[in-house]
């Protein structure tokens, strides 16, 4: 069967090299609206967003994240990290936060659902997009409430999950795909 929702499935990718160009206000607007129209348990919508294009804020929390990596004992994030020019959002114009109620028990699931909402409107749009959850480490820290301050988090929410997004300047095959991660009965 073919149509185009399964095409953007098939077609996404996460991406790692954004163009510099912003994105229009036109494309903001789409990825606000499916944003807000994702499922979420009870319909609590225990999601905020937090559409951040001003590259020093994104900057400032890279090199947070950059900062906690290297002084830490993960060798395979020093690596990654390395490998990658210190990039945690790979110069993405624009970067999604999703941050969510701490007291709902919903909220990884809701904002996860909302993420890939998120970044399959951005490949309907012709846009890359990679979701981060390493930038979580930049909440964690000791200027966490900076970040969340800075990042204009509701009171009371919590980072869940970020999104890169803009126009790619790279491309990438499709993950292959895991065995026996499907039964028919
Ligand atoms: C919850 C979650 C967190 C992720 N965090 C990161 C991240 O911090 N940095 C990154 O480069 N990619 C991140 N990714 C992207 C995955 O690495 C990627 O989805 C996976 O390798 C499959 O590749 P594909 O998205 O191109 O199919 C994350 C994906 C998910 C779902």
């Amino acid at each position: 069967m073919e149509n185009q929702v399964l095409q953007a499935i098939a077609d996404r990718r996460s991406t790692r090299g954004f163009e510099a160009a912003p994105l229009t206000q036109e494309q903001l607007d789409a990825l606000m609206s499916a944003a807000t129209a994702s499922p979420s348990a009870l319909n609590l919508q225990s999601w905020h967003f937090t559409f951040c294009s001003d590259a020093a804020v994104i900057k400032d929390v890279e090199d947070e994240v950059g900062r906690i990596i290297m002084a830490g004992t993960d060798e395979g994030a020093k690596q990654r990290m390395t490998a990658r020019q210190m990039k945690v959002f790979y110069n993405a114009p624009t970067v999604i936060f999703i941050s969510s109620d701490a007291q709902s028990k919903w909220s990884a699931f809701d904002a996860g659902i909302a993420a890939e909402n998120i970044v399959l409107a951005a490949q309907s749009m012709g846009l890359g997009s990679v979701i981060i959850g390493m930038c979580g480490l930049a909440f964690q820290g000791s200027n966490g409430d900076k970040f969340a301050a800075a990042l204009r988090f509701p009171a009371g929410y919590r980072f869940s999950l970020a999104i890169a997004v803009g126009t790619a300047n790279v491309t990438k095959e499709a993950h292959p795909i895991g065995e026996n991660k499907i039964t028919v009965m």
